[in-house]
């Protein structure tokens, strides 16, 4: 039987375009980056700052999926067909994201909570006969697993799909606790299109056990153990464990790709604060270590802190689950 595909999950601010190339480039091993979600207007006509993302140039050499957040079929519609014309063969609809603003307008997981209004949504999409394919990413519900039930119903009409990612986790748990893996084995055996897995994946025996026990499984997609562990996919594939000069190589030329993309030194240390919140899990004992990153305001006090991890604090062959949430915040 075929191997899962191996996916980065799509990140906001993560795994843009700056990431991308230069993962691509130092480690690889991916079968297909999903794009952070990009909300189509009702000007049917992508934005110069969505093009950054999705101009066929910018992905050249990598096989990358835009994922599209709206509820209206007409916005995917012709959003799904300029992505078709851009040379994508995959789009993506975005039902898991859990923020605020976005589920007050009825998207993302907000969506979950109106299925008659979402398999109106995704009638209307199947049947427009779009040039590209339609996978769709899901939480199980919006805060009871038993939504599950009719969530999955209404997936089924679908059968077409390319595949259905499931992050087991309500919309009420936003990214906390542990993933509901037990709703995902309930309802594994009862769908009709291919079947990925996401959620708190985090070392290769994490994937050899969702591998082994789910089959057949389209793909298993990793998000925050990929930005602890560049090089997860590469070793999952037989591949070696990153090594502390192509982790230096990689941050060096990450943040040069981003001093690129946004032209501007402060912004680019933001961001590569938001990747070693992620990162000085692969470090033993990076705990206090990596404070000094958060706290840099210059580039010297920044490679001074990254200096630091790298000299002091061993690489581990695997990442801690250090970002794991608790359920309750108090
Ligand atoms: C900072 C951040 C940004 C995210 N942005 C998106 C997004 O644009 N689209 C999406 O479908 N999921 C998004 N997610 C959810 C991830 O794709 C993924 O489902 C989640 O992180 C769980 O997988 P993991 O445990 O492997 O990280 C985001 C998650 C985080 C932490």
């Amino acid at each position: 039987m075929t191997e899962p595909l191996l996916v980065v999950a799509p990140m906001e601010s993560l795994t843009g375009m700056p990431f991308r190339r230069v993962h691509a480039h130092f480690f690889g091993s991916v079968d297909r980056y999903y794009l952070p979600f990009v909300t189509p207007t009702t000007l049917p006509r992508f934005t110069d700052r969505q093009m950054r993302e999705l101009a066929p140039e910018v992905n050249a050499g990598i096989h990358a999926v835009p994922q599209l957040l709206t509820r209206r079929p007409a916005d995917f519609i012709w959003a799904a067909k300029a992505l078709a014309d851009l040379g994508y063969d995959e789009v993506n609809l975005n039902l898991g994201c859990p923020a605020g603003t976005v589920v007050a307008k009825g998207k993302g997981s907000g969506f979950l909570r109106e299925p008659a209004q979402l398999q109106r949504f995704l009638d209307a999409i199947f049947s427009a006969d779009l040039p590209i394919a339609i996978s769709v990413k899901t939480r199980i519900g919006w805060a009871d697993e038993k939504e599950f039930d009719l969530l999955a119903d209404v997936y089924n009409h679908y059968p077409m799909m390319k595949s259905l990612t499931i992050h087991p986790r309500l919309r009420t748990d936003f990214y906390k606790g542990d993933v509901r893996e037990k709703v995902f084995e309930e309802y594994f055996a009862s769908f009709k299109m291919p079947l990925g897995y996401n959620g708190d994946i985090i070392t290769v025996a994490d994937i050899r056990r969702v591998s082994e026990r789910y089959r057949p499984l389209a793909h298993i997609m990793v998000g925050r153990a990929l930005m602890a562990d560049p090089a997860l996919f590469r070793k999952a594939k037989g591949g070696k464990a990153a090594t502390l000069k192509e982790i230096q190589n990689y941050y060096d030329a990450l943040l040069e790709s981003y001093r690129v993309a946004f032209g501007n030194l402060k912004n680019s240390l933001m961001r590569m604060k938001e990747y070693w919140f992620f990162q000085h899990n692969l470090f033993d004992g990076a705990e206090k270590a990596v404070k000094a990153i958060y706290k840099a305001k210059t580039l010297e006090d920044y490679t001074d802190a990254i200096n630091r991890i790298y000299e002091t604090c061993p690489l581990r062959s695997e990442a801690l689950y250090g970002w794991k949430k608790p359920l309750a915040d108090d």
